[in-house]
């Protein structure tokens, strides 16, 4: 099997921005159409509001040019129409010569600008290269904020799981890169969930409906990963029969996933640099370049600033790769999370197994929480899979002395106290009644507690 080389990129060029032009005479129709796409703009022309309708729902990427004056539904009706469909969408009104009260009018009203008959083509072309400008920022921010390419769904909240203000954050800044095409640099101990946000970080790109392929660059021997990530031609080398795709070729219109890329030799590090900098990739004993369309997210669980001070890790690289860093903290630097995370990963498993989701009573929680977990969120998910298989009822190490070691005993019993509380919470649904009776501590002293820590109970509620 051969990939054409050249392969055209799969990714859209910058979504065009069309002009929906509406007027009902023809001559002046054709002409502001000719203007437009003398231009180089796309133009949609219409004889009447009710056709222009047919084009406008409320993710309309384009601007809404219109006549005043028309027989049936006039220019302020379709305006006004349009704009409950979508009241950011940029109109510009065409005014017949005099009626200045009407523009001034149409302004209050929400037209975002007007163009009094007779106008030269050069004034319509200004005013629409504006207006789709601001189109463009008010797609481009929607898009930001939702974090998705379908608004409504989640993958990230979905997948990445915990409330505390670190973790929120971190969603935010994987939304906010989800919508651009920026490669990633992920870091974090082992069990963080580097792989989760990346996979998620996918799902909520427009990349979701092409591959995702992970490559782990430590479990390859070095002579190996080059073929594996750039593919290779017939005869490349000795034993090299076939033609074979790379992983690069792989998630083409995708996200290539460099795990452990710290462990990438030197040699390759500086040849990864090439291809990511070219979006090209040659393989091994061709001469093509084949042209690439796809994100990168690289993972470490080493420091890379660290590792390029030291001379492991090739700097250029490094400042190619850490445009966006995400750094997933250890999971005692988020022990508030501890009670939700486990709660879902044990009814995940319990699902998965088939079996009824065990109680677990608040005790437990808070012992959880409290205790060190060096594996992070994986070991804290296989203790939730033991727990469903009931091989382990409830119980669970009590702290580490590293945990108890680590910081003064001020820090670590306030630690412990946090960690207590948000369990109890966690443990009664956010109730605060049934949480301060079960700690034996009044109302207030529940309240004071949960300020001191920045605890919500909201954060806890069943949803
Ligand atoms: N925020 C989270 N919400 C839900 N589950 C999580 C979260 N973070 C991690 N997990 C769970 O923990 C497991 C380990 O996460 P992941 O594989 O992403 O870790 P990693 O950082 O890539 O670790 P390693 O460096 O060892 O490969 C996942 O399979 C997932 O079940
Ligand atoms: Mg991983």
């Amino acid at each position: 099997m051969t990939a054409p080389a050249h392969a055209p990129a799969t990714a859209p060029a910058k979504a065009p921005a069309p002009v929906l032009f509406v007027d009902d005479e023809a001559a002046l129709r054709h002409a502001a159409t000719q203007a437009l796409m003398l231009a180089g703009l796309e133009v949609i022309a219409c004889a009447s509001a009710s056709e222009a309708l047919a084009h406008l729902g409320g993710d309309f990427p384009g601007i809404l040019v219109t006549d005043i004056r028309m027989p049936g539904m006039d220019g302020l009706g379709l305006m006004a129409e349009a704009l409950s469909r979508d009241p950011e969408l940029p109109v510009i009104l065409i005014t017949g010569h005099g009626d200045v009260d009407l523009a001034v009018q149409s302004m209050r009203d929400g037209a975002y600008d007007f163009l009094e008959k007779p106008y030269a083509p050069a004034r319509l072309v200004e005013a629409v290269g504006r207006a789709q400008e601001k189109r463009r920022l008010t797609l481009e921010n929607r898009r930001l904020r939702a974090g998705t390419v379908a608004p409504g769904d989640d993958p990230i909240g979905a997948r990445l799981l915990g409330r505390s203000e670190v973790m929120t954050g971190l969603r935010a800044q994987l939304r906010a890169v989800a919508g651009t095409d920026a490669d990633l640099l992920i870091e974090g101990e082992t069990g963080t969930g580097k792989e989760v946000a990346a996979r998620a970080l996918h799902a909520a790109s427009a990349r979701a409906e092409r591959p995702f392929v992970a490559v782990n660059c430590a479990a390859l021997p070095a002579e190996l990963i080059e073929s594996e990530l750039f593919g290779h031609e017939a005869g490349a080398f000795p034993g090299a029969t076939r033609a074979r795709y790379g992983k690069f070729e792989h998630a083409r219109g995708g996200t290539l996933f460099l795990d452990e890329i710290d462990s990438l030799p030197m040699g390759l590090q500086a040849k990864l640099l090439h291809v990511i900098e070219e979006r090209a990739v040659t393989r091994l004993g061709s001469n093509d370049a084949v042209a690439l369309d796809l994100r990168v997210v690289a993972a470490s669980k080493r420091d890379l600033t660290a590792a390029a001070a030291e001379g492991t890790f090739r700097p250029d690289l490094l400042y190619r790769l850490n445009v966006v860093t995400l750094r997933l903290p250890p999971l005692s630097a988020r022990s508030e999370d501890i009670p939700m995370l486990f709660l879902a990963l044990l009814e995940a498993a319990a699902r998965r197994a088939g079996r009824p989701v065990p109680e677990v009573p608040g005790a437990v929680l808070s012992r959880l929480a409290a205790r060190n977990w060096p594996g992070n969120v994986r070991e804290l998910r296989n203790a939730a899979e033991r727990m469903a298989l009931g091989l382990e009822a409830g119980s669970a190490p009590t702290p580490t002395p590293e945990a108890a070691a680590s910081g003064t005993l001020a820090d670590s019993m306030a630690a412990h106290e946090k960690a207590l509380i948000a369990a109890t919470l966690a443990a009664h649904g956010g109730s605060l009644k049934a949480s301060y009776e079960a700690l034996g501590l009044s109302r207030k002293a529940l309240y004071e507690k949960m300020q001191k820590h920045g605890l919500n109970r909201d954060a806890f509620r069943e949803e």
